[in-house]
């Protein structure tokens, strides 16, 4: 991903305080992994390295963005939502996005509770 030029890291005085990690695929840019360091959170940090991937999707003349995470966590699911990504139904799934979905089934993550999101660009 950092060969592909698609992670994001957020600084504070020169310390890494949040990253965005993003890949490439021909149907949209992915967002695999955000995080921001707890006692940097709440200040608009994810915002902002959201808003860099959306532009960056964007300014790579992709279609979307997609992720999966937790349907109902706060910061999860509901953050996406207000933010624009729509969640896809099993029937919305492409390959990709049904690839992934499996991988975390395997991994032992609780995907009923789990969705897979789209942000039109
Ligand atoms: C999700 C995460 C990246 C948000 O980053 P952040 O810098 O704290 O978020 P921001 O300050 O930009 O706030 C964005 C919004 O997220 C929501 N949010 C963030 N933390 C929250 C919390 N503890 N409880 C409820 N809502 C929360 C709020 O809606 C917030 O907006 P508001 O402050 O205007 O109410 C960060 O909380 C995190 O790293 N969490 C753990 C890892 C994770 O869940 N990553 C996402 C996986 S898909």
């Amino acid at each position: 991903m950092i060969a592909q030029d698609c992670v994001w890291v957020a600084a504070d005085a020169d310390q890494p305080v949040a990253f965005a990690a993003t890949e490439r695929f021909e149907d949209a840019l992915h967002l695999w992994e955000l995080a921001v360091r707890r006692d940097a959170q709440r200040r608009g940090v994810g915002r902002a390295l959201l808003a860099a991937v959306v532009a960056d999707a964007a300014a790579r003349g992709l279609a979307a963005v997609t992720l999966t995470t937790f349907r109902e966590i706060a910061w999860n699911g509901p953050l996406y939502r207000r933010l624009g990504f729509v969640e896809l139904s099993e029937a919305e799934l492409n390959p990709r996005l049904t690839a992934v979905r499996a991988r975390e089934a395997a991994l032992g993550l609780d995907v009923a509770n789990r969705c897979a999101m789209r942000l039109p660009l």
